[in-house]
């Protein structure tokens, strides 16, 4: 009797979302290193096309291995006394950000007249997979504790919209 209620409480508390743990990531790769950069010897599907959108569209501003922008116009900039493009790995702040807001600043963009790259806005160019697709290539750059962050994160804000559209 005992293990019934014990199991009806956690069911209970599961579906009410309360003690739920984020759910495990499906997109994560362990890499030996969890700094190194990665190489194209991965064969996940969502990883794949998550390269080739992140190579075409976001590399030449954000770096080809995710450091930020490139070499050669750094200097260009700073001489401005303008904003350089941020990097997307674990040096950078994108993993500081739940997948929700990565996905809006995609399609939204940023237009900060400090940037002399202003960050484009995307809007419809990707559905929401092939966003987080790009993500999930991203974060083959971070260290195990900051995806395991940017996991809760995500989890949090999924919560929170969730408890909002039930109100
Ligand atoms: C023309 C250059 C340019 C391109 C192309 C570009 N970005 Fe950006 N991006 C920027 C700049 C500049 C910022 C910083 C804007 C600011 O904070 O003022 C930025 C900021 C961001 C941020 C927020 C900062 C962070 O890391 O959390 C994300 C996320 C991002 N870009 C993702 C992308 C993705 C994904 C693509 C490709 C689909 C892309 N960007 C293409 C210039 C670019």
């Amino acid at each position: 009797m005992l293990h019934v209620t014990l199991l009806v409480c956690v069911l209970l508390l599961v579906a009410c979302g309360q003690v739920a743990e984020p759910p495990e990531p499906t997109l994560d790769v362990q890499l030996v290193a969890p700094e190194a950069v990665p190489t194209t010897s991965f064969t996940d599907p969502v990883l794949i096309e998550g390269q080739r959108n992140y190579d075409l569209y976001c590399a030449h501003c954000h770096g080809y291995d995710g450091t930020g922008q490139v070499e050669e116009s750094i200097q260009q900039t700073l001489d401005l006394g303008m904003l350089l493009v941020p990097a997307h790995d674990a040096s950078g702040h994108t993993w500081m950000h739940p997948d929700q807001l990565l996905i809006r600043t995609v399609r939204e963009g940023i237009q900060n007249p400090l940037a002399q790259f202003p960050m484009p806005a995307f809007g419809e160019a990707f559905t929401d997979e092939q966003i987080l697709g790009m993500i999930a290539y991203m974060r083959l750059w971070w260290t195990p504790e900051q995806r395991q962050y940017q996991r809760r994160l995500t989890w949090r804000w999924t919560q929170m919209q969730a408890e909002q559209n039930s109100n």
